[in-house]
């Protein structure tokens, strides 16, 4: 009884561990207007961060994701990054975004694979 009390325990850590609290996505549009000069600002560090390499697939859309990486765990498939609120992260508030490029927690909570090379945009 006890080990089964100690198991119960462990699970409920790991689960907690395991699982982060959820980001509201944010509200339906309007997109704010966007600014060109911001605009380029990510079309360059997503360039020097060469996010396109892993979030395409063979002939895919670029950022669209589906690439599919082999790890001792089995394949892990990139995900979309383009800005399509059904699909993408568009829906996603900037703390979302920040979490997942800094501490690997996708915006559900959920955490992500190393295989997402958040680890190296965590100092900014
Ligand atoms: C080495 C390959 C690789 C590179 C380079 C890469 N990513 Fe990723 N990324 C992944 C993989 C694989 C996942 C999915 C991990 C998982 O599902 O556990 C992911 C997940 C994400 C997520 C979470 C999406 C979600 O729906 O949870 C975001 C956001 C993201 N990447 C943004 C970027 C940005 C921005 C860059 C460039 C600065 C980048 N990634 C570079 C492989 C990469």
């Amino acid at each position: 009884m006890a080990t089964l009390a100690v198991i119960a325990a462990a699970a409920a850590g790991a689960g907690a561990y395991a699982w982060q609290p959820s980001i509201d996505a944010l509200p339906e549009r309007p997109v704010p207007a966007v600014n060109q000069a911001q605009l380029a600002q990510g079309a360059r560090i997503a360039a020097q961060g060469d996010c396109m390499v892993c979030h395409t697939s063979a002939h895919g859309k670029p950022y669209a994701g589906g690439l599919p990486l082999k790890t001792p765990f089995g394949t892990i498939y990139s995900t979309n990054i383009t800005p399509d609120t059904a699909t993408g992260i568009g829906s996603w508030s900037l703390a979302a975004f920040e979490r997942a490029m800094r501490s690997g927690v996708s915006r559900d909570g959920h955490l992500l694979y190393p295989a997402f090379p958040y680890a190296h945009f965590t100092r900014g």
